[in-house]
């Protein structure tokens, strides 16, 4: 006999969780499926981003961050600690406390919201009785029925052909996270994201970091003032960047790792690396997930096949987040997943794919929301900017950190706010204001007319979209 739901998620990273207790805030019966284990075998659900993505890179950099604040800049404050030491075992171990409470976070919110929890691997099996079967193969094997599915899977890292993980020498996202002692010299493939905010931790941690990039230059989706500033800062910082490379092979040894590619210029050169994060970005994943049962369509990257509202070619399945197109990102998946469960319900759940925000969460953060300059120039719109450094903020100068800035891209005519890009202190904070702006569609002087605390951060915002007009107060 199987056990009927009106909806069950396969899935319970972001995307999936958040679709589950939604659907079930709505009254439907919601069940989520999904096979993550921790170290003890325990139910772990959150997804790549609670157990190996968001949260633990989160507390690693927080960590690394104190730790290269004690070592470089407490005496900028008058603090002498006498000689610094480093614990990495207890570092880490704190890291998996953090992802644990998250985990029982979800566990804890499913019973709230009177989800059930299946934990194993969610299978479609066929087409019956206007619903979906879906075998659950775990501790206990069940079967379920429902004629609403959501397919939440999410994505796995992208490998080097020939390259394949092993977690030792060569890292993905999940190795990246857990190296057992500070290596000497960490070699990272990709400037995206992950080798961004991976290669600050361990640099900071006192590994020498080098990051070879296929693009020619850094952050090609950041607006370019913000990719200028981000290269220089993180170069004076000690990583060191190459642009333009060509990865020919890579050679494992018991030691160390050699990595052989063309640099720019098409001159042949190796690194030689203790460690090797590949950070090439990511593919959506349906392993295990037996689309073919049911006729679910992929495209021929992997992805679930979805139109703008997660509908799939089959009635009554829909499919969010990683698995998806459109940006890899939790909060992406998370308001996809409301949406779905919304529109299940009868309602008209929406989401604005023009201003989901980006965060890097290097130091200094950045972040951004709708269109880079370069862009909307490229589209022929006629655009006025205005920037405002943290040099010239008085709380970032009491912060003691004044690097990067604000910068707001308007419409010429109309004034409306169409990109606003951070590079600077808590830019993840910042960033919402200028996301709810461009929600409500505000213009620029919109946001210069609106009283901001003194003295804040947030000042700085104000100060950008009063230079969107030319008339800063504090420059
Ligand atoms: P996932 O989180 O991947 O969850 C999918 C879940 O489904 C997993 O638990 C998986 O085990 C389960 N599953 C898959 N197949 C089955 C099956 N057949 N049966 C049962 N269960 C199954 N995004 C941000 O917005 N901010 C960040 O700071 C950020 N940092 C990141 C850092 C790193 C290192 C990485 C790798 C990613 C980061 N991301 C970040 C991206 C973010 O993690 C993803 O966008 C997000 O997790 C996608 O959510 P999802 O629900 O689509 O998929
Ligand atoms: P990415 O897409 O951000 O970056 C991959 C980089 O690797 C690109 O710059 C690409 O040009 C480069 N590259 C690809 N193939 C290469 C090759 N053969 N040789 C050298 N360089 C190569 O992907 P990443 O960093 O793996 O992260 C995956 C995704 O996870 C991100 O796109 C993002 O969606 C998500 N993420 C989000 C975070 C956040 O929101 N703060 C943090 C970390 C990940």
């Amino acid at each position: 006999m199987s056990k009927q739901f009106d909806v069950v998620v396969i899935g319970g990273g972001p995307g999936g969780y958040i679709a589950a207790i939604r659907a079930a805030q709505l009254g439907l019966s919601a069940a989520c499926i999904d096979e993550w284990k921790n170290a003890a075998g325990d139910p772990a659900p959150g997804g790549t981003c609670t157990n190996v993505g968001c949260i633990p890179s989160k507390a690693l950099l927080q960590s690394s961050e104190n730790y290269d604040q004690a070592a470089h800049h407490f005496a900028d404050h008058g603090i002498g600690i006498g000689e610094l030491s480093l614990d990495l075992k207890k570092l880490i171990a704190r890291k998996d406390a953090v992802v644990k409470q998250n985990n029982d976070g979800i566990l804890y919110l499913f019973k709230k919201n009177k989800v059930a929890f299946f934990h194993g691997r969610g299978s479609f099996v066929k087409a019956v009785d206007g619903g979906y079967e879906i075998a659950v193969a775990g501790a206990a094997d069940e079967t379920l029925h429902a004629r609403q599915v959501i397919v939440a899977t999410g994505s796995s890292p992208r490998q080097l052909p020939g390259v394949p993980f092993d977690e030792e020498r060569i890292l993905s996202n999940d190795g990246a996270l857990r190296i057992a002692g500070v290596p000497k010299t960490l070699g990272v493939i990709g400037s995206g994201v992950i080798g961004l905010e991976m290669g600050s931790v361990w640099r900071r941690l006192g590994a020498e970091v080098t990051i070879l990039e296929a693009l020619p230059g850094l952050l090609g989706a950041a607006d370019e003032a913000v990719a200028r500033e981000a290269l220089k800062l993180f170069t004076k910082q000690g990583l060191k960047l190459q642009f333009g490379v060509n990865i020919t092979g890579v050679k494992v040894a018991k030691k160390g790792v050699t990595v052989a590619y063309t640099d720019a210029k098409g001159a042949a050169a190796t690194l030689e690396v203790e460690r090797l994060i590949v950070s090439i970005g990511r593919v959506p994943h349906t392993t295990g997930l037996n689309p073919e049962a049911v006729g679910l369509k992929l495209d021929e990257r992997g992805a679930i096949v979805v139109d703008d509202e997660c509908r799939t070619n089959l009635a009554g399945v829909w499919a969010v987040g990683d698995v998806v197109r459109g940006p890899m990102l939790a909060h992406k998946a998370e308001e996809e997943g409301v949406a779905v469960a919304e529109r299940i319900a009868g309602q008209h759940g929406h989401v604005d794919f023009n201003t989901v925000p980006w965060v890097i969460y290097t130091s200094p953060e950045i972040a951004w929301v709708g269109q880079t300059e370069a862009q909307l120039k490229a589209a022929g719109r006629a655009v006025k900017t205005g920037q405002f450094p943290f040099m010239a903020n008085g709380r970032a100068r009491a912060l003691g950190d004044t690097s990067g800035f604000v910068k707001f891209v308007a419409d010429a005519q109309t004034d409306e706010i169409l990109g606003v890009h951070i590079i600077g202190p808590f830019a993840s904070e910042l960033i919402a204001e200028a996301v709810v702006a461009m929600s409500f569609k505000a213009s620029a002087e919109d946001i210069a007319r609106i009283c901001h605390a003194h003295p804040s951060l947030s000042e700085a915002t104000k100060e950008a979209a009063l230079a969107v007009d030319k008339r800063t107060l504090n420059l």
